[in-house]
């Protein structure tokens, strides 16, 4: 037990401390900084999907206006590391997949660096390439050791309802508004990168390896970031040439930022999802066994598993489960995060299939998910640290007014429009990472410096961060002065995993307690303490998770199967809200980007060449205002005092989970019209 914080700031709805420097402008952004000289780079992607880069000619490329260099894999400086295959740009004549660089034009501007891409000449060997997923292929692999509690082929046998149904989900792509974008400067044989980035500290260890630096020779630089939903939380190849390039000139910076049609060839994406799910239960509607079989895809050059059965193993109370995870290797990008990765899509698979479940048992499906509740953790045995998934259900139905609702479906209508209302629960583990380190430090000004290598995406981050200083110090939020998004600030984990605030906040709790307990309330200048995240062993004793419940109504016009998400209500139970305003702008944002699952986002690979054909937002859709109708998202109190000194627990990436689901089945409640494959296009509708 940790024991919780006595809060005064955390808790508040409070301004944006960072809110001012936006809006106006004042708030640099990687490509903002004011370096002296700079020069613009613009890659030459590959244009097949597999082979060897046989031929180059950038003599015209070279010759042009402006143009500094033309590199290549002949002429790039060598990395110190190439382990990373992903990173290894223009180390050899190897093509992985359509769209990897294969050169890279520096010039004086960036409408010359990208005039003179276009002429440098590649010839290619291509060789076959495959890039189209399915589950019946003959050369899946496990990416895990098939997993089974109980005897689940026994359970099924033996139950009165069994639902078996197999459910899809496209290649989804991030599109953070501010692109992927490296400001890249050598000095003195030591680099230093303005990066859009999910962690400064995640970026330095791997550009020291790839450029065979000391860590203590690199700093990344990222105090403002226009959004990540996982693409910036590892390290791609855009930065390596950026650093490349700032290498082979001298003197002279180098600006990159991928143009949005890059963001959908070398920025990591969301694997396409083949999830079989199985639910046996018996005649009082209590589940029996749940089985669920994924399949998806991973990059030749790099593998990354989704782990899409995760959020199956705590959901709901079954004696008999069993996991599968199988993959095929691809000439596809690299996949990797998107926003709740594995719970997401795993989430549409399961909770779809518990609303089918449910209407097969006669049962509401409330009622249904309720009667599955679990007070222990299925797989471990552990209890939960806090666990209200019941509460946010209940809450929901009695917010949204599920009460009275008719099961039949397809039967209610307005005028052109079929009518309907679904339910899914969501859920998103606590995950905390030891390693993050703060210090205060009391400035000249009376303010406390608190320091901490961390990262505000958009989250919220710099105010929540403010905050939880301002309470652990006992002080008003105007005493903090925080410094984030430096990696010479002390060492602080990704803003990944909805972990942020867990992990940073502790680690400022734990270095403004070290403050109180060496200098006092009545600190002189100069006074400074540190602290550290260490792994929180309650871990051992429970299991983590925030909850959640979403309601959807949807409109299906009768004629043209357009679908219309016209109210959410989304009620989480995620412990402490330490910024009412910023929290809810999470919640929501998760909840939007989960409309946006459900109804457009698509990227259509095209089997013939391998390139992603909709890699521009007009073409990729994303839900805009006009999707969103009205639009809720509350939480209940709930004081967890396992978690972490602040009882938080994250809030970046539940919002999207389950939404897609809640959305589906309010549409076959609409229609009768079930479909199992995201995004729900009108065709699916029209009969
Ligand atoms: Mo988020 S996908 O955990 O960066």
């Amino acid at each position: 037990m940790i024991g919780l914080l006595h809060t005064r700031s955390i808790g508040a709805d409070v301004e944006r401390v960072d809110g001012r420097a936006k809006v106006t402008g004042a708030a640099a952004y990687a490509f903002d900084q004011p370096v002296e000289n700079p020069a613009y780079l613009h890659p030459v992607r590959s244009a097949v999907a597999r082979g060897r880069v046989t031929g180059l000619d950038t003599a015209a490329a070279e010759a042009a206006d402006g143009v500094l260099a033309v590199l290549t894999h002949r002429n790039a400086p060598r990395l110190a590391s190439t382990d990373d295959t992903e990173l290894a740009v223009l180390q050899d004549d190897a093509v992985a997949f359509h769209g990897q660089f294969v050169a890279a034009v520096v010039a004086e501007t960036p409408e010359a660096a990208r005039r003179a891409a276009a002429l440098v000449a590649v010839e290619y060997a291509g060789e076959p390439h495959d890039v189209v997923l399915s589950a019946d292929r003959d050369d899946l692999y496990a990416a895990q050791e098939p997993e089974e509690h109980g005897d689940v082929d026994a359970a099924i046998a033996a139950a009165a309802v069994v639902h078996d149904a197999t459910y899809t989900t496209p290649p989804e792509f991030n599109n953070p508004m501010e692109p992927h974008t490296s400001v890249a400067v050598w000095d003195d044989g030591g680099l230093t990168v303005y990066e859009s980035t999910q962690g400064v500290h995640t970026v330095r260890p791997v550009l020291a390896e790839v450029f065979g630096l000391d860590p203590e020779r690199v700093r990344v630089i990222a105090r403002y970031v226009g959004g990540g939903f996982g693409s910036k939380g590892t390290v791609h190849a855009n930065v390596v040439l950026a650093g490349l390039a700032a290498r082979a000139l001298p003197g002279r910076p180098v600006k990159f930022a991928l143009t949005r049609q890059d963001m959908f060839r070398v920025a990591g994406y969301r694997t396409p999802t083949v999830q079989r799910v199985r639910l046996a239960a018996d005649a009082d509607g209590r589940l029996t066994a749940v089985e669920h079989d994924v399949v998806e895809q991973s990059a030749r050059i790099k593998e990354f598993v989704e782990g899409c059965t995760k959020p199956t193993r705590g959901m709901y109370a079954a004696p008999n489960r069993r996991y599968r995870q199988r993959m095929a290797t691809l000439d596809v990008p690299v996949t990797s995060w998107m926003r709740a990765p594995g719970e997401c899509p795993g989430m549409f698979a399961l909770e779809s299939a518990m609303d089918e479940a449910a209407i097969a048992c006669g049962l509401d499906p409330v009622e249904f998910r309720v009667r599955n509740d679990t007070r222990t953790d299925p797989d471990s045995g552990k209890p939960f640290s806090t666990r209200n998934l019941v509460a946010c259900l209940r809450e929901g139905a009695r917010r949204f007014g599920w009460e009275g609702r008719d099961p039949a479906p397809g039967v209610r209508r307005d005028g052109d429009w079929l009518v309907g209302t679904g339910v899914a629960g969501s859920c998103y583990p606590v995950i905390s990472d030891p390693g993050s380190a703060a210090v205060v430090r009391y400035g000249a000004d009376g303010r406390y410096q608190v320091s901490i290598g961390a990262a505000d995406i958009g989250t919220g981050a710099w105010t929540a961060l403010t905050q939880i200083a301002a309470d652990a110090l006992r002080v008003p939020m105007d005493r903090i002065d925080l410094r984030i998004g430096d990696s010479a600030l002390p060492r602080a984990t990704v803003a990944g995993g909805s972990s942020g605030t867990t992990n940073w906040g502790t680690a400022v709790v734990e270095a403004a307690r070290a403050f109180r307990d060496q200098h006092g309330v009545h600190p002189r200048e100069g006074d400074e303490a540190r602290g550290e995240m260490r792994e929180n062993t309650a871990k051992e004793h429970y299991a983590m998770s925030a909850y959640g419940a979403q309601f959807a109504e949807v409109r299906v016009h009768a004629g043209t199967g357009e679908v219309r998400v016209q109210r959410m209500v989304g009620v989480f139970a995620v412990g402490r809200i330490v910024n009412a305003r910023t929290a809810r702008s999470q919640l929501l944002g998760g909840m939007v980007m989960g409309v946006s699952m459900a109804l457009h986002e698509h990227g259509v690979r095209d089997p013939r060449f391998g390139h992603v054909v909709n890699h521009d937002l007009a073409e990729y859709h994303v839900a805009a205002n006009a999707d969103i109708g009205d639009m809720e998202a509350v939480w209940i109190e709930e004081e967890d005092p396992h978690v972490n000194p602040m009882g938080t627990k994250g809030i970046g990436e539940i919002g999207i989970v389950g939404a897609a689901a809640a959305i589906a089945n309010a549409a076959h409640h609409a229609t009768g019209v079930r479909v199992r494959d995201l995004p729900l296009t009108t065709d699916a509708f029209v009969r």
